[in-house]
């Protein structure tokens, strides 16, 4: 609800008024009128308290609002009837995304199937895995020796030559699309590359693109923002500022040094940056991932992340996407404090956002064998807003940073900067015991901090165990992988997939010969698809087909269960600190043994969930039959998904 004071509302209506004529003259029909107005009318009033938020200390606040309207109408205008369509049918079913059939997956095109015609043809397989909902890694032309994985844009209308073009995207996502397959696209809003067509007049000391920017003539404004700002690349980019020699002033660049920091203070920036946001929504992109959210909005004595100013812009593009097209999602990623993460959760801003906090624990838990600050963390912030829903993972491109938060582990007594250091320790394999195999991320000789990277297969052991030859180690490894992968598919919200990881892919170390690439460790986990490793899939007598027939039974079970749907998820306490249980929609039970030891489960404790629950239930994995009324044998590593709904 709004706060604003009743006069608000008359301001707004008259501001609509005085804009409506060249809106009339944008649209070129009737029908497309009626449908705008329609929209824009509800709306309206968010788009004009976050614009007056944003820039009401302009003078030309009111040019720049008409302008983005009249923007937004020409690319409704240029909307086609088949995007149209999904439009309206996701307007009268929004919860489209949340269903039980959602499975999503992750790859790069040209590290999974070379260029787009490859992904094309790579399409029976995802369907095999059962995949609805698709991202592409960044994709757009961007620097060719080191684009940091394509974050750093150099165009966001054309796509990277090696992969395709622009309108291979849009075909690809169109036939995608009849396939039941949403696809997700970034947009890399925080900054362009300082080779995008900005950057490079902003360098020819074109001062109008230089106010695309945060720049500055010295360093008096930087030394005053640097020591509050959290330094994200210690090691491969230090400091949050880089000087450019061909125009002497110093960058905002909160990444590497090559990717320029958009200002959004400048209202210019917003209308430009929506602009490209409406073009990817227009070539048939069903979700935008808008990368790097906290960063977008700086403001002096801050530490430039999650201010207000990043809530207005998202509420704005929210908004304002509404009206030209509504069928668009935003997932947030935000790699934050769990409390800023779930800020940006709400449906006037992202409805969908990485679960960071979910897939931290699912390792600490893992190294520990103990799921108590797992379950103390999901028992306070895993609840979202209605139309809302998470993205749970395991490990994506980037590293696995240990964000929960420090309050969460003291209330569990475990001191938050000992622990991390513990993790670090046990997931670069230097502690004793430890079956991981990941590499440091940026080390911070500083704060002693660090980041992990590795692929799931690895970070889970399996990388040793083939190196040490133990088949107990080997077993285990497959059994955790298939654990944690088993808790984000049943888990509520969308299940991602890093592909690969279904074969049980190890580390790729060639990276440390490539010079774009040898201080990314993240490289060491963006490993080119396998054609090898995928033939193997079905022989169960290898990892590859262990872990896939494993991981593709557990996706068809969740496919085929409504309690699935949605997001509820109920944490409890089953008086075992080994197992990790929650109830899904009230009917479906799944308790998850993070130790490799067998674990028991009184069939007391099993009461106090739900004292209605059933006396048998339906084990939907194994698919069978299991009592609840006597004590629960789990198998160490073992996972149960028990139907326990009381039957008629
Ligand atoms: C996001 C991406 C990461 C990239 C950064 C800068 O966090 O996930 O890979 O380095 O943004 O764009
Ligand atoms: C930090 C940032 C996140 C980024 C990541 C890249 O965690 O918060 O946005 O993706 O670093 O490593």
């Amino acid at each position: 609800m709004s706060d604003n004071p009743a006069w608000f509302s008359d301001e707004s209506v008259i501001a609509l008024e005085r804009i409506r004529p060249l809106l009339d003259a944008a649209l070129e029909t009737d029908s497309d009128r009626a449908r705008f107005f329609k929209r824009l009318e509800a709306l309206f009033p968010t788009i004009f308290e976050m614009f007056l938020n944003l820039y009401g200390w302009r003078y030309d606040c009111h040019y720049h609002l008409e302008r983005t309207l009249v923007e937004l109408a020409h690319a409704f205008r240029h909307r086609s009837t088949a995007l149209r369509i999904v439009d309206e049918g996701r307007e009268s079913n929004p919860g489209w995304f949340t269903g039980e059939q959602m499975v999503g997956a992750v790859c790069y095109v040209d590290l999974f199937a070379r260029d787009l015609p490859g992904l094309r043809s790579q399409l029976p397989y995802l369907k095999e895995l059962g995949v609805t909902y698709l991202h592409l890694m960044p994709l757009f032309k961007s620097p060719e020796t080191n684009s940091d994985g394509g974050y750093a844009v150099s165009s966001f209308r054309e796509v990277d030559p090696r992969i395709g073009t622009m309108k291979e995207l849009e075909d690809l996502a169109g036939e995608f699309r009849a396939h039941g397959i949403s696809i997700v696209v970034d947009f890399v809003f925080n900054h362009t590359s300082d080779e995008h067509e900005w950057a490079k007049r902003a360098l020819q000391g074109d001062k109008r693109y230089q106010a695309y920017y945060r720049m500055f003539d010295d360093r008096s404004m930087p030394d005053a923002y640097e020591p509050q700002l959290r330094e994200i690349f210690p090691d491969q980019s230090p400091g949050s500022f880089s000087f450019r020699p061909e125009i002497n002033k110093w960058v905002w660049t909160t990444f590497n040094s090559f990717q320029w920091d958009l200002n959004y203070a400048n209202p210019e920036v917003f209308r430009a940056m929506l602009a490209e946001m409406l073009f990817l929504a227009n070539r048939g992109a069903d979700v935008l991932r808008l990368d790097a959210v906290p960063f977008v909005w700086k403001e002096p004595g801050t530490n430039c992340e999650n201010l207000p100013g990043v809530h207005w812009i998202l509420r704005a593009f929210n908004a304002l996407t509404r009206v030209a097209a509504p069928g668009l999602l935003f997932k947030s990623e935000a790699i934050v404090h769990p409390r800023d993460v779930r800020s940006y959760m709400t449906t006037d801003k992202c409805q969908i956002s990485y679960n960071p906090i979910l897939m931290s624990h699912l390792w600490d838990a893992l190294a520990t064998r103990e799921i108590f600050m797992m379950r103390h963390a999901m028992q306070h912030r895993f609840a979202l807003p209605d139309g809302c829903t998470w993205v749970n993972y395991v490990r994506s491109h980037d590293d696995i940073g240990w964000g929960f938060a420090d309050e969460d582990a003291a209330s569990v007594g475990i001191n938050g900067r000992d622990h991390r250091y513990f993790l670090n320790q046990y997931y670069i394999g230097r502690f004793t015991g430890s079956f991981a195999r990941g590499m440091p991320f940026n080390y911070n000789p500083r704060t002693q901090d660090m980041r992990i990277s590795g692929t799931t297969a690895s970070l889970a052991g399996l990388e040793r165990a083939i190196q040490s030859g133990d088949v107990t180690e080997m077993s285990h490894s497959i059994r955790r992988i298939l654990l944690v992968y088993g808790v984000v598919l049943s888990i509520g919200g969308i299940p991602l997939l890093y592909l690969g990881d279904e074969l049980a892919t190890l580390n790729d170390y060639s990276f440390q010969e490539d010079l774009g690439k040898a201080g990314d460790s993240r490289w060491i986990h963006r490993p080119a698809f396998s054609v090898e490793r995928w033939t193997r899939r079905d022989d169960k007598s290898t990892p590859e087909g262990a872990v896939y027939q494993s991981l593709l039974k557990m996706i068809r079970a969740r496919t085929r269960t409504p309690a699935f749907a949605g997001a509820d998820t109920d944490f409890f306490d089953v008086y075992n600190k080994h197992i990790f249980a929650y109830l899904r929609s009230g009917a479906v039970l799944v308790l998850a043994n993070f130790s490799e030891y067998d674990q028991t489960v009184a069939a007391d404790a099993l009461l106090s969930i739900q004292p209605n629950l059933a006396d048998g239930a339906h084990d939907l994995i194994a698919d069978q039959p299991i009592s609840l009324t006597t004590d629960l044998a789990i198998p160490g590593y073992g996972l149960l998904w028990l139907d326990a709904r009381k039957r008629e």
